[in-house]
């Protein structure tokens, strides 16, 4: 029986208290015997653990790029305890057997839990429906399917994917760009600066015309939609319409989407180079207030590690993503609860109970409770630190936040009542 008191924490409402863990549970600190293992939690913040509806794990096919192993390292370094293996790996998740496989690689390596996305189409060729009822009855119990780093454009695969997951309550997640309005070789933010660098311009109605068509779609067939990474003040103004009118839409928002704009690009510094493109401030400003307001109902990583070698290369046609796992919580207090436009309950909402919601993720997402699964992260809210690429668990190094002071939040992480992290 393994068991370990947590003194002095408060919750994200401000009670404080000692937390007891026997076998994975919380039970009551009453119980505790003197002898037992103890951790100092004076002074810091006891939350759920941090769960993820949009992380890039790479394997398999991209070992050198990240692995389960060094994923979930970096995802308990954060302090999530659970996080959404998207499908775009080689093989992609397209089938029962590969959905099965990611899910038993998480409960081998994973230092937390790994719960698998699906793909929508075969191959992520957007052409021919994937075994989605498969996925779902496997062992891996598939609810998000993705075919995220495409765009489902094809409508009526999209309203087929819709209500073909609707029976066993799944819940599609796109990646919307539009094929055309942003090709391939799209990389920068349409405007001034991408004018300027001579880079091909990303509108933001590339991405809010896929949103608002979908949207309709998931009225169409009364179905779930979820949109990953919103970037552009244009698709909020889209999902809130939508849900305003009763239809099933949530969406996500990254860390580095909340925090980080088109200027820096200038360097053409392929760190930077990212789907959707890093946006204007006025973005920014209107997806913090989004996530605030509920619009944006989760924060998602997109973690989207890269060998330096798919890096290292003109910005056009480096390979698109940054890390986000590591500094998610840290970039949230620094946008929201810093300047005082989130209190805590609320980023817990945000980055723990809605995405394990709309996951379904049993055990996650559930709070600090006698009888509640040990799933949780000790939070310094004061410290700060300068962001090191090379202090990372990831097997990559392209960190958008490396050389910034920021919060340096995570002091503990407990996955099933094990510590996966310490500081
Ligand atoms: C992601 C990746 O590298 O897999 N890249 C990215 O720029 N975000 C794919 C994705 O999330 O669209
Ligand atoms: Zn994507």
């Amino acid at each position: 029986m393994t068991s370990l008191l947590i003194t002095g924490a408060a919750t994200a409402d401000g009670t404080r208290g000692d937390l007891y863990v026997v076998d994975g549970v919380f039970r009551d600190p009453a119980d505790a015997g003197a002898g037992v293992e103890r951790i100092d939690a004076d002074g810091l913040l006891a939350l759920p653990g941090l769960v993820d509806l949009h992380t890039h794990l790479r394997e398999p096919g991209r070992e050198d790029a990240e692995t389960v192993d060094s994923g979930t390292r970096a995802a308990a370094r954060g302090g999530f305890t659970c996080v959404h293996a998207m499908a775009n790996t080689d093989p992609v998740t397209d089938t029962a057997e590969a959905a099965e496989y990611v899910a038993a690689l998480g409960e081998r390596d994973g230092h937390c839990q790994v719960v698998a996305v699906g793909a929508v189409t075969k191959g992520l060729g957007g052409e021919e429906l994937a075994e989605l009822g498969l996925m779902a009855a496997s062992k891996a119990r598939v609810r998000l399917f993705s075919d995220d780093g495409r765009c489902v454009s094809d409508s009526l695969l999209m309203r087929r994917a819709l209500t073909y997951v609707k029976p066993f309550g799944g819940l599609i997640a796109q990646h919307s760009q539009d094929p055309r309005l942003a090709g391939p070789g799209a990389c920068c933010h349409e405007s001034e600066i991408s004018g300027r660098l001579g880079l091909t311009g990303w509108p933001s109605q590339a991405e809010s015309v896929i949103v608002a068509r979908d949207v309709q779609l998931a009225e169409l067939t009364d179905s779930r939609l979820h949109v990953c990474h919103v970037s552009t003040a244009e698709s909020l103004d889209v999902i809130r319409w939508a849900k305003r009118r009763g239809i099933k839409v949530t969406a996500e928002a990254t860390p580095h989407h909340l925090f980080l704009d088109t200027p820096l690009v200038e360097g053409f510094d392929t760190t930077f180079k990212v789907n959707p493109p890093l946006r204007t401030s006025e973005h920014l400003e209107a997806l913090r207030e989004a996530l605030a307001d509920g619009t944006v109902d989760t924060v998602g990583t997109d973690h989207a590690p890269h060998a330096r070698q798919d890096k290292d290369h003109p910005f056009d046609i480096a390979l698109p993503g940054m890390l986000g796992l590591e500094q998610a919580l840290a970039v949230v207090m620094e946008v929201m609860i810093n300047p005082g436009r989130m209190d805590w309950p609320t980023l817990v909402d945000r980055m723990s109970t809605t995405p394990a919601r709309l996951g379904q993720v049993a055990g996650q997402g559930r709070p600090i409770a006698v009888g509640e699964p040990a799933n949780l992260v000790l939070v310094d809210p004061a410290a700060r630190a300068a962001v090191d690429r090379d202090a990372s668990a990831s097997r990559s190094r392209n960190n958008p936040y490396h050389g910034r002071d920021l919060p340096d939040p995570v002091v503990a992480t407990l996955w099933r009542g094990d510590v996966t992290y310490r500081r």
